[in-house]
């Protein structure tokens, strides 16, 4: 079962370190140029996040929430600005992305970005974001699912979790942003595989932020 978490109604008013400002504004120019791309396929499923208000949201949960653990994933990474932004709040991040010329994008945001926000902010670990091409669904989730059109559904590439060497129980927050009628199906997934005591973040769309945690089993 998942219990909501209450968000504050003023997260969007927290202060933003100068460098998260900075590549949150260099990734929007960067998402823009990917994305306006002729010569490219385009990537339908791929659409950024408000990136501010997820940084506010998980600045916040990192003060104010207890945590089972320092694990961090971010289901569907796209450029990985969410990846880096747990990694500078401190947590042992990982994204993981079905699309391979996203996870190359999400190599070059690490690349360009992780020492800035690491020399900014709360403290990272020691060891470095990781980048995994893969499916964020563990092997089975997609019974969870009652429209096979969902897009989260019938991506080709493995699950992530056993180059990972962990499963989902193992991460101590997961952040995903579902496509509209997705929500409830990436909730029943996370209350199906992860640990109690975790939590799930979601960016629904704008001023759109949800927050559960796992509390007993379904
Ligand atoms: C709406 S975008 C969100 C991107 C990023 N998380 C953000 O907040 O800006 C969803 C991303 O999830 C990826 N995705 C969708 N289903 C997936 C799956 N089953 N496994 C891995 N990635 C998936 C898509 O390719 C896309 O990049």
């Amino acid at each position: 079962m998942l219990q909501s978490i209450e968000l504050p109604r003023q997260l969007d008013v927290r202060p933003l370190p100068a460098p998260v400002h900075a590549m949150v504004h260099d990734l929007r120019c960067r998402i823009e140029a990917f994305q306006d791309r002729w010569d490219m396929p385009q990537i339908e499923q791929f659409v950024a996040a408000d990136y501010q208000l997820v940084y506010q949201t998980l600045a916040w949960i990192r003060e104010s929430q207890m945590l089972i653990g320092n694990r961090f994933v971010e289901w569907g990474c796209g450029f990985a600005a969410v990846t880096l932004m747990a990694d500078a709040l401190g947590w042992e991040a990982v994204g993981i992305e079905s699309e391979a010329v996203l996870i190359e994008h999400g190599r070059q945001t690490l690349a360009d970005w992780c020492g800035p926000l690491r020399a900014d902010t709360a403290g990272p670990t020691a060891s470095s974001p990781e980048l995994v091409l893969g499916n964020f669904l563990p092997p089975g989730a997609e019974d969870l699912a009652d429209d096979p059109t969902l897009p989260s559904l019938g991506h080709l590439t493995e699950s992530a979790y056993r180059e990972l060497g962990l499963g989902v129980d193992d991460f101590a927050v997961v952040y995903s942003y579902p496509w509209p009628g997705e929500d409830q199906f990436h909730e029943q997934v996370f209350d199906r595989y992860a640990a109690r005591g975790a939590i799930l973040l979601q960016f629904c769309g704008p001023n759109d932020m949800r927050a559960w945690r796992a509390v007993s089993r379904a």
